[in-house]
């Protein structure tokens, strides 16, 4: 039981919901488009916004599940350390070649099997962030900080430790959008005027 719940999470996350949507609703590969990202943003830009939101909604859920593996299963496991697998499985995924997301919605979904309120929290600062700078991936790493900052002032330290390595993640898988930010060519959000299919 120890290993199973780990390697059930991790295959969880794994699920490249992008891929799926994508190949089987629109007969497109969105890893070829847009920013090549296999998540809800890149769903939202390249398939339109049903697609995004499936995607998007998807992503969560996959790790919301995951991290309720433990109750679930009704083991002591921690939910955090078990919903990681699905952080990682959604970075490296088995089913797409280990070429995964940027772990930002799956991670959120983690964070609302362990605690809503921090869930709302979370979404809170995303939307603030993405109204005033209208860029998701500018406003999925500032959230990411302000959640990390959060925990900081509870005495919950695998919670510091895991939104630790979990915001390490984030920001690390955000590179390129970091250097798209600097030469000021990265996408501002245009949802709505996406192309529907
Ligand atoms: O959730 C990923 C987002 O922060 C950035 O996605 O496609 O713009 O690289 P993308």
């Amino acid at each position: 039981m120890n290993y199973l719940l780990p390697i059930l999470a991790y295959i969880l996350g794994s699920i490249p919901f992008g891929l799926v949507v994508g190949k089987l609703g629109y007969g497109i590969d969105i890893r070829e488009h847009g920013s090549g990202n296999l998540g809800g943003t890149n769903s939202f830009r390249t398939l339109g916004v049903k697609a995004g939101i499936i995607v998007t909604l998807g992503d969560i859920l996959k790790g919301t599940l995951a991290a309720s593996l433990p109750l679930l299963f009704n083991t002591n496991q921690n939910i955090l350390f078990i919903g990681l697998f699905a952080v990682i499985g959604h970075i490296f995924p088995v089913f797409a070649k280990f070429k995964g997301g940027k772990a930002v919605a799956t991670s959120a979904g983690v964070i609302l099997c362990y605690e809503p309120l921090l869930f709302a929290f979370v979404l809170l600062c995303f939307f603030i962030c993405l109204y005033i700078t209208k860029y998701v991936s500018l406003s999925s790493m500032v959230t990411g900080v302000l959640t990390f900052i959060y925990t900081l002032f509870k005495q919950d330290y695998m919670l510091i430790m895991i939104i630790g390595l979990i915001v390490a993640f984030v920001i690390y898988r955000h590179r390129a959008n970091i250097t798209r930010i600097l030469n000021k060519t990265e996408p501002k959000v245009t949802f709505l005027s996406g192309k529907k299919k």
